[in-house]
């Protein structure tokens, strides 16, 4: 590891711009290390820069300066590194049969020193802590209680950047393919209450409810309650993939009739959120202890 992690307060000079396009050329670097030609890497490496972007959109809509967009798009960047890692050596982007893999990432920076080989990015000693949490808690569920203001914000820019390009990944991937399941999985089956209440609640699915196929693809569409910027809304009504996924037509008349009642909570939802923010989306549920926070979270982000 390069850098100690000072004990104490370190400031940020600040004397120059973070150079995020050196950030990004370490980050293409690094993944062209792993077989580009391979659908799940080209996926992570197209999503990255993606996210990044999403990071540097609705960092200007809070009219951040530019050093903090700056350090949104990087940890946008950074955010998935280690999925290359989990990929390599466990063939596959599921979580609950490999790693977790946003801890996996942060460990990777922040454990084995890999953010080491982002100093060109001039990265101080208060901004590591900072891109530390918000890779590590990308993925949770819920984010914990004792964050700062500020770290909060930027892990909630990247969690609604991620989640807003995932739902372009899952619109843009056939779903057979997203879940290794076949057609009639989706076509056919029922939504679970539990995945159901979820949704009407407003919340996003606890994955330990998804127990078919359709309830994936709803645990997909309740990303929209997780978001929390009016940006992050206006970004996914602009994209339409949501949409698309809200008009999937079921073969099972059960199915049909709770995805017409999901349809008008969530465009409702939408509306008010594009122009207000959600008040409650990454606080819901903020009374669940620390330790459950990292329990369900959702591995395809
Ligand atoms: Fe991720």
């Amino acid at each position: 590891m390069g850098q100690g992690m000072g004990q104490g307060t370190v400031l940020c000079p600040r004397e120059m711009y973070m150079d995020i396009a050196a950030a990004r050329q370490t980050f293409l670097q690094y993944a062209s290390r792993y077989d580009l030609n391979d659908v799940k890497i080209r996926l992570k490496a197209d999503h990255t820069l993606r996210v990044e972007e999403l990071c540097r959109q609705i960092a200007q809509s809070l009219g951040l300066s530019q050093e903090d967009t700056d350090l949104a798009c990087l940890t946008g960047i950074l955010h998935d590194i280690g999925r290359f890692e989990q990929v390599r050596i466990y063939h596959t982007f599921r979580d609950a049969v490999s790693v977790n893999h946003a801890q996996f990432s942060a460990d990777l920076l922040f454990r084995d020193g890999l953010i080491d080989d982002f100093s060109d990015a001039g990265i101080c000693e208060a901004d590591r802590s900072l891109i530390e949490k918000a890779v590590r808690l990308h993925n949770a569920y819920i984010l914990p209680e004792d964050l700062t203001d500020r770290e909060r914000m930027f892990c909630n820019i990247l969690r609604d950047a991620d989640k807003i390009d995932i739902l372009r990944v899952n619109r843009e991937t056939p779903m057979t393919q997203i879940y290794d399941l076949p057609e009639e999985a989706f076509l056919d089956s029922e939504i679970s209450d539990g995945v159901y209440a979820d949704l009407l609640a407003h919340r996003n699915v606890d994955r330990a409810n998804s127990r078919t196929g359709v309830d994936f693809l709803m645990g997909h569409i309740a990303f929209v309650f997780g978001l929390v910027y009016p940006e992050s809304f206006r970004l996914v009504r602009e994209q339409g993939y949501l949409a698309k996924m809200l008009s999937f037509e079921s073969r099972n008349a059960a199915t049909r009739e709770r995805m017409r009642r999901i349809r008008e909570e969530v465009e409702t939802y939408l509306a008010e959120a594009a122009s207000h923010g959600s008040a409650y989306a990454g606080r819901r549920g903020y009374n669940i202890p620390r330790e459950m926070c990292f329990l369900s979270g959702d591995d395809s982000i």
